[in-house]
C-alpha cells in the first residue's frame, strides 16, 4: 500500500482525473475541495467502491481565508496520514488587463495561484519531508501579451518558485511543474471554442486529460528529473 497523495482543487476536470489517475497507481488520496462538496463526496464514493483498499479523506478549504497548513498537516500525521505527493492543482483563472483599476483581483488571483502552493510548499517540506510536488503552472506563462494579467502574473512566480524549491528542497523532494496549453475549454465554452485557438498553435490540435495523466506519471517515475516544467500545450509555448 502506498502513502497518501493530496490534490487541491480535485473534486473536477484536472484535478479531479488526476486524482482518479494516483488511485489506479494505488495511492491513497486526501481530497481538497472548496464549494463542490458534492462532486468530492462523488469522487471520493467511485474510487473507493472502485479501487477496493484505498482510503479517501476529504478536506474542505476556501484558500482565501486565513489558513495554517502547517497545523493542517499536523492534525492528518496524527491520524496516520502520510503524504507522499502534494498536487498544487486549484486555481482561479479571470480575464483582466491594464484597464482595471485596483488590485483586489491581483490578490485573489497571487493567493489563490501562488501564495497557496507557496505556503502547502512549505508545510508540506517541514511536517513530511520526503516525496514530490507538481504544480500545475500554465503554457501562458512563457508570453508577455495577455488578457488574464493578473493570473499570468500569479503563475509565472508559481512556474519561477517551482524551480526554487527545486533546488532548496532536494534531494528529499522533487519540485516539477506541467504547463497545460488547450485542455479543457472555461466554463461556458465548448471544445469549438479551444479548436478555434488550436489554430494558432503549431501543432494546430488540441489536448485532452489522457495527455496530462502521462506527464504526471512521467514525473513521478523519474527520479533523475526535477524544477522542469512539462508544457503538455502542442508547441503553443514556442509561438
Ligand atoms: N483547463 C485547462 O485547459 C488548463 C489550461 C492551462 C492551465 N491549467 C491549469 O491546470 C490546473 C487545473 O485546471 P482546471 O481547469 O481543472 O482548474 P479549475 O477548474 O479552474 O479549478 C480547479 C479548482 O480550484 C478550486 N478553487 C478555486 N478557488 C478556490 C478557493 N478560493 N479555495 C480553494 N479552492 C479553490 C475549485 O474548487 P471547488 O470547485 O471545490 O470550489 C476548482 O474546482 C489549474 O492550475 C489551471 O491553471 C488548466
Amino acid at each position: 500500500m502506498k502513502n497518501y497523495a493530496l490534490i487541491t482543487g480535485s473534486a473536477d476536470r484536472i484535478g479531479k482525473a488526476v486524482a482518479i489517475h494516483l488511485a489506479k497507481q494505488g495511492y491513497n488520496l486526501v481530497l481538497h475541495y472548496n464549494s463542490s462538496k458534492e462532486k468530492a463526496q462523488k469522487v471520493k464514493d467511485d474510487i473507493e467502491s472502485g479501487y477496493s483498499g484505498l482510503k479517501v479523506e476529504l478536506l474542505q478549504i476556501n484558500f482565501l481565508k486565513e489558513n495554517d497548513f502547517n497545523q493542517i498537516f499536523q492534525d492528518l500525521k496524527k491520524k496516520k496520514i502520510t503524504i507522499e505527493i502534494l498536487v498544487n492543482c486549484a486555481s482561479d483563472f479571470i480575464k483582466s488587463n491594464f484597464k482595471e483599476e485596483g488590485s483586489e483581483l491581483l490578490d485573489k488571483e497571487m493567493t489563490i495561484n501562488f501564495k497557496i502552493p507557496y505556503l502547502l510548499t512549505k508545510a508540506f517540506a517541514k511536517v513530511y519531508g520526503k516525496g514530490n510536488i507538481i504544480n500545475f503552472v500554465d503554457t501562458k506563462v512563457t508570453k508577455n501579451s495577455t488578457v488574464h494579467l493578473d493570473y499570468i502574473l500569479s503563475k509565472k512566480l508559481l512556474k519561477d518558485f517551482t524551480r526554487i524549491s527545486a533546488v532548496e528542497l532536494a534531494p528529499d523532494i522533487r519540485v516539477n511543474g506541467i504547463g497545460p496549453g488547450l485542455i479543457l475549454p472555461p466554463e461556458g465554452e465548448d471544445e469549438s471554442y479551444l479548436m478555434n485557438l488550436a489554430q494558432n498553435i503549431p501543432l494546430k490540435t488540441i489536448g485532452n486529460l489522457e495527455e496530462i495523466l502521462k506527464a504526471v506519471q512521467f514525473i513521478l517515475d523519474s527520479k533523475f528529473f526535477t524544477g522542469q516544467i512539462l508544457y503538455i500545450d502542442g508547441g503553443e509555448h514556442l509561438v
